[in-house]
């Protein structure tokens, strides 16, 4: 059985004040890490301030990373700062990323690589258009992006991902993919994944939906097959919502 992964992805929200006010409420009411993962994906500059109160059953993340180590890349982020400061994940390929910042599949691919080579675990972003899921286009798109960022990375290196299928038109809206639509995509994407390694791979790689998930729906869509946790964005902004959400992933575990 996979264990469960609950992220909140905050975006680019939340003060320092905010963000320990959050803290100090919400890692000591995490469930057992032995039981479910938990992650708060924060904005660069409060990550240090997080890692120091994560406590023992919460993790931190990073929103994004620059796929060099070092160089003159004025206003990014190297794998080996996040490493620096005890980051865990990093979100790699967001929608926002990929649509308001024209970040590409190869730039997620290369920055895929470079999570790993930090020992950092990426949670790999995919999900299509409204429009492509009108035009039937859902399957190509995500073969698309998901071949295209586990390039080149071996069956060990695929393990140590996360996947999270995002459909844009469910991020923000309040439009949440019903559960059958969430479970036939992360299928979906189980399958390209043992094609591309073998169902044994493709079996200990978890998959998270993301997309208007909250205390209300989060049963639901957790009760699903291939759905292995949730990437939140909004609702994981409330201390209270968020460790509502991570709770409800043990009746999964
Ligand atoms: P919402 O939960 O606000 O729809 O955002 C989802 C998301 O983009 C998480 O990464």
């Amino acid at each position: 059985m996979r264990k469960p992964i609950i992220a909140g992805n905050w975006k680019m929200f939340k003060t320092r004040d905010e963000a320990l006010y959050f803290i100090l409420k919400v890692s000591t009411a995490m469930p057992d890490l032995e039981k479910v993962d938990t992650a708060v994906i924060a904005s660069a500059p409060l990550l240090r301030d997080l890692v120091k109160r994560q406590g023992d059953n919460l993790r931190i993340g990073a929103q994004n990373l620059y796929f060099e180590d070092e160089g003159a890349f004025t206003g990014e982020i190297s794998g080996a700062l996040l490493k620096s400061y005890n980051v865990t994940y990093v979100v790699i390929g967001h929608s926002e990323r990929r649509h308001i910042f024209h970040e590409t599949d190869q730039e997620v691919n290369k920055k895929v690589h470079a999570a790993l080579r930090h020992d950092l675990t990426p949670i790999v972003c995919v999900g299509e258009l409204l429009e492509e899921r009108e035009s039937s286009k859902t399957e190509e798109v995500l073969r698309t992006q998901v071949l295209a960022a586990y390039e080149g990375l071996s069956e060990e290196q695929a393990l140590k991902t996360v996947v999270a299928y995002e459909p844009v038109w469910a991020i923000g809206t309040g439009r949440t993919a019903t559960s059958e639509v969430a479970n036939e995509a992360c299928g979906f994407v189980l399958r390209l994944l043992a094609d591309k390694y073998s169902q044994r791979v493709a079996d200990q790689i978890r998959i998270q939906y993301g997309g208007s998930v909250k205390p209300e729906n989060v049963d639901e869509l957790l009760a699903c097959e291939h759905i292995d946790g949730a990437l939140i964005g909004g609702a994981s902004l409330d201390p209270d919502k968020f460790i509502k959400m991570a709770k409800a992933a043990l009746k999964r575990v």
